[in-house]
């Protein structure tokens, strides 16, 4: 498959990097540097003008900022999308305005987070009556590998956003704040690294493999009158448990707010 991808950026070279395994890729950017840069290092085409990638491309990745995309539709006016789908990973965008903007075309939804890039991402991908069967199998095929993918209704989409798409930004705030934990405790931060990177993966592994709840395992990891008691006390003091769930609500409402100011 042709695939184009418009905004050479974070989350559009993720996805190129993992498509040009399998697919011949254009990519557009509005930056010059940056796509021509680009395509020399995943062995792409650069387009000149993002005409040239919407015409040219079976599959045309939209990667842009919400803010951005109005402007690009009036730049690519006039192209047939007949037969083309369009797979946007655009915060905001509603399947309902990017149909309004691409009719001809198959509109795919998606919204990942930046695991993508190393093959242990979230995506939840929406789902659509419109889609064809055919589509739905190109995109299952397209996104195998990137990491775990889940077929979703559009109003889940902003949920996972604050769970998932930015969530992982929430995660690795926690992790910094363990890293620098270690350090206070006199570890070097390289070796303060590892550890809290081990830790992680340790307590994944924990929940993966017995298949327990957290509160379980916890409970197995906290002697009566010991020491992760004694954190876990100060924690909920802290509340470091009704932050996260605030964060997560800021996050979603935020994300709502969007694509309500993004229209249908
Ligand atoms: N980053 C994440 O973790 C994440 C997660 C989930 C979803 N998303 C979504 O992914 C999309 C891209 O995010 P990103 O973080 O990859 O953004 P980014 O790093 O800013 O990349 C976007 C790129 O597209 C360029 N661009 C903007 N308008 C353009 C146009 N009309 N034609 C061609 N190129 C254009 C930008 O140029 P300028 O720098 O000049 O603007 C930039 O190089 C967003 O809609 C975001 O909501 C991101």
């Amino acid at each position: 498959m042709k695939i184009s991808v418009i905004g050479c950026g974070v989350m559009g070279s993720a996805f190129a990097r993992h498509f040009a395994k399998d697919h011949s890729l254009i990519l557009y950017d509005r930056h010059p540097e940056k796509r021509e840069a680009f395509a020399a290092e995943v062995g792409g085409v650069a387009a000149s003008q993002m005409k040239e990638a919407f015409s040219q491309g079976d599959l045309i990745l939209l990667s842009v900022k919400p803010k951005d995309l109005k402007s690009l539709v009036s730049e690519m006016k006039g192209i047939p999308l007949k037969g083309k789908i369009i797979l946007s990973v655009m915060t905001g965008a509603s399947v309902q305005l990017l149909k309004s903007y691409f009719p001809e075309a198959q509109v795919v939804r998606i919204m990942p987070n930046l695991g993508v890039a190393y093959q242990r991402g979230v995506t939840g991908i929406v789902e659509d009556p419109d889609l064809l069967e055919v589509t739905k199998k190109s995109i299952d095929s397209l996104m195998q590998g990137m990491g775990l993918n889940l077929w979703m209704p559009e109003n889940k989409i902003d949920a996972l956003i604050a769970l998932s798409g930015s969530g992982i930004g929430f995660v690795l705030v926690m992790i910094e704040s363990m890293i620098d934990g270690g350090v206070f405790l006199g570890f070097n931060a390289k070796q303060s690294r590892e550890i809290v990177l081990e830790t992680l993966k340790g307590a994944v592994a924990l929940m993966e493999q017995s298949g327990k709840h957290p509160a379980e395992l916890k409970l197995q990891i906290s002697s009566p009158g010991g020491t992760t008691i004694a954190g876990l006390k100060v924690m909920e003091e802290s509340g470091v448990r009704s932050g996260i769930l605030s964060t997560l609500n800021a996050c979603y409402e935020k994300a709502l707010n969007i694509t309500t100011s993004m229209g249908t």
